[in-house]
């Protein structure tokens, strides 16, 4: 074997993170500070039983484990192939992702972390070169990264266990920080290394609404399975996800303020009946109001740091790394795209992990700092820009020189959910330089309508 690994959290980063790492001849072990989720009794599962998209980058990572596997975990998606534009009467307008059918895919948080550690057992058993298991109710207090002067001394890590009184120090080759937006492993490696961390709430909260099967016998889905509906409001939001069975999860973005002020069954049923009529009667009214009254807001956060490692023996991937706002869509999509980066620079770097890692942070910093700027951009588009005719024009215009042009023109969401082969900054450059020719472009369309219309205007006055 290649050597001890442990990563720390069984995440939807972690646990690919994990499978990736076996796969490569490595001796994983994963360590959780919650309980298996497949043991653990539904009150904290119906929490977490939101659904997310996964697009082509993180389905790349997937694949690159075991085409097989891909398959399996992600046997239940749904293909959302654009978006629903639902307005302020009810009525809804279709907005395409892609030219040629491409599809984001909407699957349950909770199913897609379940396939995977069902995939994990599976790997155990089937006796590979490498080897992984899983140590839940595991929780990191400390990390000891050992001698410096001797870059082959292990890492120490020093885990709380539940209803134990004493706690376990192992010793590895490496440990993987998978452990989240405000990981652990992150304090420890920003104490070691002279790291940049910066840290931004943005003004939104997030609350989780559920929208039920429909009682249609011929039809179980109340508004389209193959969109990502959206009830795009400027300070506020909604959106809504499929699930296989019918339902949908939809999600509330407003201001904290507006969000806290909804109290009343009064306040909430009016500002809902209000702004997504349509949606109220999807939900249910009492559904709704009980659903938002009790569910939790979530906050949302940007997190960037640099470097990401501290020689071979320490890396953080995933939203540890980078925990950014969800309106691209891209969260767990990267996470899973750091661990195929991570995977190739080990494979190409042999033995020696220190130049994996030195790579890692000097190559994908600025991929990552694109996807945060992208992300954070989104939510202005989702809400708002959606409905503008600009919007609608520009989006025309970029599928025709698309479809014209070829690769010499890509739209910015195909490049970012499709186009896995395209790094996030490269989308970002590229964007940049087709709005300057879009803002020239549209100038001289202008200029030259103006032009136009003036001289009919005069040659109308002549005669
Ligand atoms: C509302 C919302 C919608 C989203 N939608 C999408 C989407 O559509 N598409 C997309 O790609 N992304 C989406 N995301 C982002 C996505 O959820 C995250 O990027 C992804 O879950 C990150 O995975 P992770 O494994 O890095 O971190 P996490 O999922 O946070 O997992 C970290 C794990 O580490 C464990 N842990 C923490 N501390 C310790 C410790 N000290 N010791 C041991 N274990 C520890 C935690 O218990 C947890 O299990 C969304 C996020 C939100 C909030
Ligand atoms: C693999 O890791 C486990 C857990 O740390 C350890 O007990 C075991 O001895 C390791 N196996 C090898 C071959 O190093
Ligand atoms: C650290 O490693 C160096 C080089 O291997 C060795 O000389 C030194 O004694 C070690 N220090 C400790 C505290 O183990």
């Amino acid at each position: 074997m290649k050597g001890n690994v442990a990563v720390i959290g069984a995440g939807l980063v972690g646990a690919v993170a994990g499978l990736s790492l076996a796969q490569e001849g490595y001796n994983v072990t994963i360590f959780e500070l919650r309980a298996d989720p497949r043991l653990a009794d539904t009150g904290d599962k119906n929490l977490r039983s939101i659904n997310l998209a996964v697009s082509n980058r993180g389905i790349r990572t997937l694949r690159m484990i075991d085409p097989q596997m891909a398959e399996r975990v992600l046997a239940d998606v749904l293909p959302m192939k654009g978006r629903m534009i639902h307005d302020l009467k009810g009525n809804q307008a279709e907005q395409l992702y892609g030219l040629y059918g491409d599809a984001i895919y909407s699957i349950d948080r909770g199913v897609l972390n379940e396939n995977l550690l069902h995939e994990i057992e599976l790997f155990d058993e089937a006796k590979n070169e490498g080897s992984i298991q899983t140590k839940f109710e595991h929780k990191l207090l400390n990390v000891d990264f050992g001698n410096d002067s001797d870059k082959d001394s292990p890492v120490e890590v020093t885990f709380r266990r539940k209803n134990h009184n004493d706690d376990v120090r192992l010793k590895f080759d490496m440990i993987i920080g998978a452990d989240g937006a405000h990981s652990t492993t992150r304090a420890f490696l920003g104490k070691k290394v002279r790291m940049d961390y910066s840290q931004q709430y943005i003004d939104k909260c997030y609350v989780e609404l559920y929208i039920p099967p429909s009682d249609d016998p011929n039809n179980k889905f109340s508004i389209s399975p193959n969109h990502l509906h959206i009830w795009p409001r400027r300070d506020f939001m909604l959106i809504a996800l499929p699930n296989t069975d019918g339902s949908f999860t939809s999600t509330f973005f407003g201001p904290w303020k507006l969000t806290e002020s909804l109290k009343t069954k009064e306040q909430i049923s009016s500002f809902f009946s209000d702004q997504f009529p349509d949606a109220v009667n999807l939900i249910g009214e009492n559904t709704l109001v009980h659903a938002f009254q009790n569910n939790p807001k979530g906050s949302l956060l940007q997190v960037t740091c640099s470097p990401y490692h501290f020689k071979g023996k320490c890396i953080i991937i995933g939203d540890a790394a980078h925990s950014m706002v969800p309106f691209y869509g891209q969260g767990m999509n990267c996470g899973f795209e750091d661990v195929r980066l991570l995977t190739e620079l080990l494979k190409k770097s042999k033995y020696v992990s220190e130049d994996a890692f030195e790579a890692f942070t000097e190559t994908r910093h600025k991929d990552l700092l694109a996807i945060l700027s992208l992300a954070l951009g989104n939510y202005h588009e989702m809400s708002a820009k959606v409905t503008s005719n600009l919007y609608k024009l520009r989006k025309a215009a970029d599928g025709v020189l698309h479809k014209l042009l070829g690769d010499h023109w890509l739209p910015l969401y195909t490049m970012v959910s499709f186009r896995d082969d395209i790094p996030y900054h490269e989308a970002l450059e590229i964007e940049a330089h087709q709005q300057r020719l879009v803002s020239i472009f549209g100038g001289v369309s202008i200029l030259s309508a103006s032009v136009a219309i003036l001289y009919g205007l005069k040659r109308g006055l002549k005669i």
